[in-house]
């Protein structure tokens, strides 16, 4: 059963046209990942499934989720999906969290939001910092932003995405702004997480992510797909001259 299904995605932000017939399919237990350099449209695709798109951007396709095409629900109706049943990790921590309330607050929020219940709020909220591997939950709760490191604050931010349980999840370069050991951290994590069931979109341009926890890669270029394969076929038998330039580059 698929979970997601991106049909025939045409974007234009003002009169440029930024994604060409984007067509991929996802199911649970399952990591895709989106590559290609910068400015070939990644984000874009991370931002048109999620309804955040800026007012000048037009949208034509379908993209459905559990039987719902979301590129026909308006702003309440996705809300009610943003979080819950999509977890969100944006690229850059630092720009997402909040330095004025604790990061305890800040994750529980999102629960907060969907269920309105603050005492179960608190118990989730060191449930999901528990699972993405804070040590100490209870005492991090209380902290800001700043008096964490680069890798907690990451953490942080997953912790949001998955603490109202959400069937996807959908990150942006998660790993991008972290040193090695703290990526194989998170990577490690993102693969425990598929083993439990989610499915999970990895945006990368980065193929040593793919290589580690990608069960299917797409290849983006300009803004159309010019690959898509599992991880193997893509690393032992890459098609597309473009896709042989991204893997020389590792
Ligand atoms: N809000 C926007 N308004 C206008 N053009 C945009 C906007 N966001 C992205 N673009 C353009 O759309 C194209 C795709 O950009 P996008 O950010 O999706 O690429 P990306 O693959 O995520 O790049 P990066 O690896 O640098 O994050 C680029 O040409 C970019 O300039
Ligand atoms: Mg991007």
């Amino acid at each position: 059963m698929k979970l997601l299904e991106v049909k025939n995605l045409e974007l234009w932000y003002g009169d440029t046209k930024a994604l060409h017939g984007i067509n991929f399919s996802l199911k649970g237990r399952e990591i895709l990942c989106i590559v290609g350099e910068s400015g070939s449209g990644k984000s874009s695709i991370f931002y048109t499934i999620l309804g955040l798109l800026p007012n000048y951007a037009r949208v034509k396709g379908e993209i459905n989720f559990k039987g719902k095409n979301l590129l026909s629900l308006n702003e309440r109706e996705l809300r009610k999906i943003r979080g819950k049943e999509i977890g969100i990790v944006f690229q850059e921590p630092s720009l997402y969290l909040d330095p004025l309330f604790t990061v305890g607050t800040q994750i529980g929020e999102t629960y907060v939001a969907h269920y309105g219940d603050k005492n179960k709020a608190y118990e989730e909220t060191i449930k999901a910092m528990k699972k993405v591997g804070i040590p100490k939950a209870e005492e991090k709760y209380n902290m800001y932003p700043h008096q964490l490191s680069g890798g907690l604050k990451q953490r942080v931010c997953i912790a949001s995405a998955i603490v109202c349980n959400p069937p996807l999840i959908l990150a942006d370069e998660p790993t991008t702004a972290l040193d090695v050991s703290v990526q194989k951290k998170i990577l490690n994590l993102f693969r425990k997480m598929k083993e439990e069931g989610k499915a999970i979109i990895l945006i990368t341009h980065d193929f040593g992510v793919v290589a580690e926890v990608g069960d299917r890669v797409i290849v983006l270029k300009e803004g159309s797909i010019v690959e898509e394969g599992n991880v193997y076929e893509i690393f032992d038998n890459p098609k597309h001259e473009y896709t042989k330039k991204l893997l020389k580059a590792i």
